[in-house]
């Protein structure tokens, strides 16, 4: 018998922006088959997969049909008859097809409800999508679910709505999907509805190394969801490694607590879980008494909207003869600064390196004011066609930059381990590779007390409980969710008295 456990990756760049237009990627089957035995529930019957896609999740239902001599139905859709035509290679044939519709799951779902669906959504992440089905999304989530979600709602959350606005009473959905389900802007809202209609049975999670999908920047999960009355408590389990056996005695004994080598579950709060994220652990920030928040005030980097035009090197701006007095000294990429400072030598070292250190920083003077060259570049803009761009579109006049104050500290948004605050002494403006982070005080030891506390390794390892994870360990963090970050009270505690740190007003210092 041919093993289903194929998933579908090209290495080659183009290729892989191909799939994730398409959202093809394939579940492997030691992960396919205790899903599919969810949804079954001993029972056999229909079993609907709504983005069929090479088969998987209908390979692992006729395997588990013919173990336990269940009597199993197949149905689904699939947008892509390309896709479909694949599930041949793999063993299934015609008949495991006949009744797979072509066409579009979230916006031509079927008719019926069904008992039992299964399904790994197409990740087709919200930029992806086009205005106008953005727009029927949108409306979408307001029938089902009586709100409209934030706009970052990427189509597997609208795949995970229908399905579960067409599953039976009692019927039984499985669905494996990206983190961010769980913890975008919408996520709340999501799962309040969510948990307030339907049992949530268990939330499978993975370590990074047991990743159903290695060499691909998302961090998956699996949702097992019931049509029954909402329930308090759910099992919560992180995968170690792939662990075939564990998972499937784990679904077969209905999600009982465990701590096995590959598998680790437990019992968790389902209000706790959600407003923690059901992809993180459980949060203990409740027993935390100080967030960042009341520290310091956090803002995203400056956006240019053309990197290119606006930001560049001293040498440049010499050979232009633009004034130097319209520049301000700023950083752009996370991978400028491998110290944990910016100085003046790290800048003199990156100018010397070809890279970028001068932002363009104008303010809303007419064009006729400036100098001759500085007037000829921006026309040159114009050429370009910058001021139509988007983002700078939105400023008048067009060349009009963000205005931040160097802030003491920077944080690299997106890192792969390497998540951390930046002392900014040479007080640079940072683009939006990074997030500033504004103490609630200028005082000098106020100062070097947070800079000690938010390095410290407890405090960076409770980033994942506000950021998005993306697979090997990358965090994403919000400015929001990044004043949200727990401070642990010993940590508090050990570098500058809570006495101390209370004494400065919680009242912005910036704005
Ligand atoms: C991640 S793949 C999963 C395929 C398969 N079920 C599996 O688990 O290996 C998602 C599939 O959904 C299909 N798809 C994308 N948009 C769709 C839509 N709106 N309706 C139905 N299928 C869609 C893609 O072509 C792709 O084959």
């Amino acid at each position: 018998m041919q093993r289903f456990d194929a998933y579908k990756i090209q290495s080659a760049w183009e290729a892989r922006e191909l799939l994730r237009e398409r959202g093809q990627f394939w579940t492997p089957r030691w992960i396919a088959e205790p899903m599919v035995e969810y949804a079954l529930a001993e029972r056999g019957g229909l079993l609907f997969d709504p983005a069929v896609g090479a088969g998987a999740f209908f390979h692992a239902a006729k395997v588990i049909a013919r173990e336990k001599g269940l009597p199993v139905r197949l149905a689904g859709m699939e947008i892509d008859p390309l896709a479909l035509a694949q599930s041949a290679a793999f063993g299934l044939n015609e008949a495991d097809l006949a009744q797979v519709t072509i066409g579009d799951f979230v916006l031509q779902p079927p008719r019926t409800k069904l008992p039992a669906i299964v399904a790994n959504p197409p990740y087709v992440r919200h930029h992806r999508l086009p205005v106008e089905k953005k727009v029927q999304l949108r409306r979408l989530s307001t029938q089902i679910i009586g709100k409209s979600l934030d706009g970052r709602a990427g189509l597997h959350v609208y795949f995970l709505i229908q399905a579960l606005a067409l599953l039976e009473e009692d019927g039984r959905l499985a669905f494996i999907v990206p983190a961010d389900t769980c913890e975008g802007k919408f996520a709340l809202d999501l799962w309040t509805w969510i948990t307030n209609n339907f049992a949530l049975d268990a939330v499978l999670t993975f370590a990074p190394e047991a990743s159903p999908f290695p060499g691909v920047d998302t961090n998956p999960l699996v949702l097992f969801i019931r049509n029954a009355p909402p329930v308090d408590k759910f099992c919560w389990a992180k995968c170690y490694h792939p662990a075939p056996d564990a998972l499937n005695g784990w679904v077969r004994s209905g999600f009982r607590e465990l701590d096995t080598t590959g598998l680790l579950a437990i019992c968790r709060d389902v209000h706790e879980g959600v407003m923690t994220g059901l992809s993180r652990e459980p949060s203990p920030t409740f027993t935390h008494k100080y967030v960042l928040g009341d520290f310091a005030q956090v803002m995203r980097g400056v956006a240019t909207g053309a990197n290119d035009f606006f930001f560049m090197t001293l040498e440049r701006i010499e050979r232009l003869g633009l004034p130097r007095e319209c520049f301000v000294r700023a950083i752009g990429r996370t991978r400028d600064v491998a110290e944990e400072e910016i100085t003046h030598q790290l800048l003199e070292s990156l100018e010397r390196r070809g890279r970028p250190t001068w932002l363009l920083s104008l303010n809303g003077d007419p064009l006729e004011l400036f100098p001759g060259p500085l007037r000829r570049y921006l026309q040159e803009g114009e050429k370009m066609g910058l001021p139509v761009r988007p983002l700078i579109s939105q400023r008048k006049p067009w060349y009009r930059m963000e205005v931040r104050i160097p802030p003491p500290f920077l944080f690299a948004y997106l890192g792969r381990r390497s998540c951390r605050f930046i002392r900014n002494t040479a007080g640079v403006v940072p683009l939006t590779g990074f997030l500033c982070v504004y103490p609630r005080s200028h005082d000098a030891a106020f100062v070097d007390c947070m800079w000690k506390i938010l390095n410290h390794p407890d405090t960076i390892a409770n980033l994942a409980r506000v950021g998005k994870s993306y697979g090997d360990g990358a965090i994403k963090v919000e400015p929001r969710l990044l004043e949200r970050l727990s401070i642990p009270d010993h940590v508090v505690e050990q570098f500058g008295s809570p006495v101390q740190m209370r004494l400065f007003e919680p009242k912005p210092a910036y704005s």
